[in-house]
């Protein structure tokens, strides 16, 4: 249940009201600054941190939908996904959300973003995840690119997983974000990727995704779909 009240500051209980429910939504309490959601068994308390400039956007900065459903799938579905003690990137990371919920499973996680969003990010994930996490997350800056081997290259740098949540939107780094998510599938990998779609680029990245990888739609609720791409033989 979607719990959201009517402003920014902790209500009451009369002023609490549920205006939408769906299936994967975490309960979220919102109170100044700081929402906290509730998986895997925990409180976990996510600052989000609008600081715009005219040179970032501030994407990276809120909670998007494609969070919530990644972490109530990965919460719900153990046995189909098993995190525990595999290798987990998560790219565009924000607030980090999903990389904490993949660490409480038990996942050792590498959480990446622009710069820009590092300390905010690494704020959310280590407060959250000190004393209940087997595996201490890295933090670590990583921009969409053609050439994203260069700073991570292939034979330091294999992952169990990649992580994705509303990484697909209206921006011009579509083809770069594709070429990062095959630049880490390699024949064990599997990419799990959640995202709201919302305007035709959106379904023509599906396209794209789909003819780079072995791709199942695991879920779907309306126009949140849930994919998992491998590795093309
Ligand atoms: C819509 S937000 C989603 C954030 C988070 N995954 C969530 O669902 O709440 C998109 C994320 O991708 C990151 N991003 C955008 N462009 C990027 C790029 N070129 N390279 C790396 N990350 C990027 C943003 O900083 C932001 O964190």
């Amino acid at each position: 249940v979607l719990i959201v009240f009517s402003n920014s500051v902790k209500p009451s209980d009369a002023e609490q009201q549920t205006v939408k429910t769906f299936s994967w939504a975490a309960s979220v309490i919102s109170s100044y600054g700081k929402d906290t959601y509730h998986y895997v068994g925990t409180d976990i308390n996510i600052y989000e941190c609008i600081n715009f400039n005219e040179f970032a956007d501030a994407y990276g900065a809120v909670m998007w939908p494609g969070a919530l459903a990644l972490c109530s799938f990965l919460e719900n579905n153990r046995d189909m996904v098993n995190l525990e003690d595999k290798q987990v990137l998560e790219l565009g990371s924000g607030t980090g959300l999903v990389a904490i919920v993949a660490s409480l499973l038990g996942a050792k996680v590498t959480a990446t973003d622009l710069p820009n969003f590092l300390g905010n990010l690494r704020a959310n994930v280590m407060r959250n995840i000190r004393g209940r996490s087997r595996h201490i997350p890295q933090i670590c800056p990583l921009t969409w690119s053609f050439d994203v081997g260069h700073i991570y290259p292939s034979h330091l740098h294999r992952f169990d997983f990649v992580l994705a949540a509303d990484v697909v939107y209206h921006h011009h780094y579509l083809d770069e974000l594709l070429a990062t998510m095959s630049h880490f599938c390699h024949p064990r990998t599997t990419i799990i990727w959640a995202n709201k779609l919302r305007i035709v680029t959106d379904i023509e990245f599906i396209e794209k995704f789909k003819k780079e990888f072995d791709t199942t739609l695991l879920a779907e609720d309306g126009d949140m779909k849930i994919f998992m791409g491998k590795f093309k033989m």
